[in-house]
């Protein structure tokens, strides 16, 4: 029974994009992932089938943003119409990586916001609430009709950079749009904070680097960012870091998207070590210098919260 004198009880529900994250919270839960059907049709058309009764459940559906990503997306929209006309008592999306996340403003002309239409597009689903993980920008907090909460991989990533010996390390934000994440983290960790004024060329995911404002000459950097796709920002970053005397760089993301073989450019350059959450699936075997926290328990415990209404906030000393 939660506070609210309510007595029903959860369905974790698995996506198909990273059952291994869903399976790891349900355990956590102490309980058993809802069994579900996700394939496609020969025509293209996902269909999705709950196979057990969720009558008056609290479900929570576990879906990130993976590839191919309108695939996903459609599967999570098809998984919360099922849930509804299941006569679940509530629907929470759990969306670590939230889909079209880089999509959050009207920057160009005849653009879409993308980000701000799969918010809306999820309420039209049926959605109760919406929980995602570090979204790209604070203004997409504002495009959700339905409940929303954002958790905070900062506590798997802190207690990780905690372990090391920071003397002489400088944080450093790859843009002016990531310095507040990448401040929260250097004033968690009593270092200074350097920012790069950061602009990207055109769509194509070209990045140029102009300056760096703060000192990083005979530093070791820790690049804070919310993901990594093709890596640029970080490659371009640890480039001018090195010219300015920088001694070593670690990239610490909490996304790890990493397309089109980022890694191993990354490996390559000569970036000490990168690191990222399991917001998406990894194979932190795959690179010797990858390291991929776990963020099963901060999901877990928000959901368990959410359940029995209880404070989120606390979870992140808010
Ligand atoms: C953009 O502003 C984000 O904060 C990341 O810096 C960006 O998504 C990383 O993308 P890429 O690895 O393709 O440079």
């Amino acid at each position: 029974m939660n506070r609210f004198g309510v007595d029903f009880p959860i369905a974790i529900l698995s996506g198909s994009s990273h059952p291994v994250l869903a399976g790891k919270i349900a355990d956590k839960l102490g309980r058993k992932l809802t069994s579900v059907d996700c394939f496609k049709f020969r025509n293209d058309n996902t269909f999705c089938k709950i196979n057990e009764c969720i009558r008056n459940h609290d479900v929570y559906i576990i879906q990130t943003s993976t590839i191919p990503v309108n695939d996903t997306l459609m599967e999570t929209f098809l998984l919360i119409d099922a849930a509804k006309y299941a006569s679940a008592g509530r629907i929470t999306a759990v969306l670590p990586y939230f889909p079209y996340v880089r999509s959050d403003k009207k920057d160009q002309p005849r653009i879409s916001v993308a980000a701000r239409l799969v918010a809306d597009l999820l309420s039209t689903a049926g959605v109760s609430r919406v929980i995602t993980m570090d979204l790209h920008s604070d203004q997409i907090t504002g495009f959700f009709r339905s409940l929303y909460d954002q958790f905070y991989a900062s506590a798997a990533i802190l207690p990780y950079l905690r372990k090391r010996d920071l003397a002489n390390h400088v944080v450093v934000s790859p843009d002016i749009g990531g310095m507040k994440r990448a401040k929260y983290v250097a004033v968690q960790l009593g270092l200074p904070l350097a920012v790069f004024n950061k602009q990207r060329m055109g769509n194509n995911d070209q990045v140029e680097v102009a300056e760096v404002i703060g000192d990083v000459d005979g530093k070791h950097c820790l690049l804070v960012d919310d993901e990594i796709s093709t890596g640029g920002s970080v490659l371009r970053a640890y480039e001018n870091l090195v010219k300015m005397g920088a001694l070593s760089m670690a990239a610490i993301c909490v996304h790890g998207v990493f397309v089109d073989g980022a890694l191993d450019r990354l490996e390559e350059a000569g970036i000490d070590e990168v690191v990222c959450t399991d917001t998406l699936p990894q194979d932190g075997d795959a690179h010797r210098f990858l390291t991929v926290l776990d963020i099963t328990d901060i999901l877990a415990e928000g959901i368990l919260r959410t359940h029995e209404g209880r404070s989120i906030g606390a979870m992140f000393g808010q």
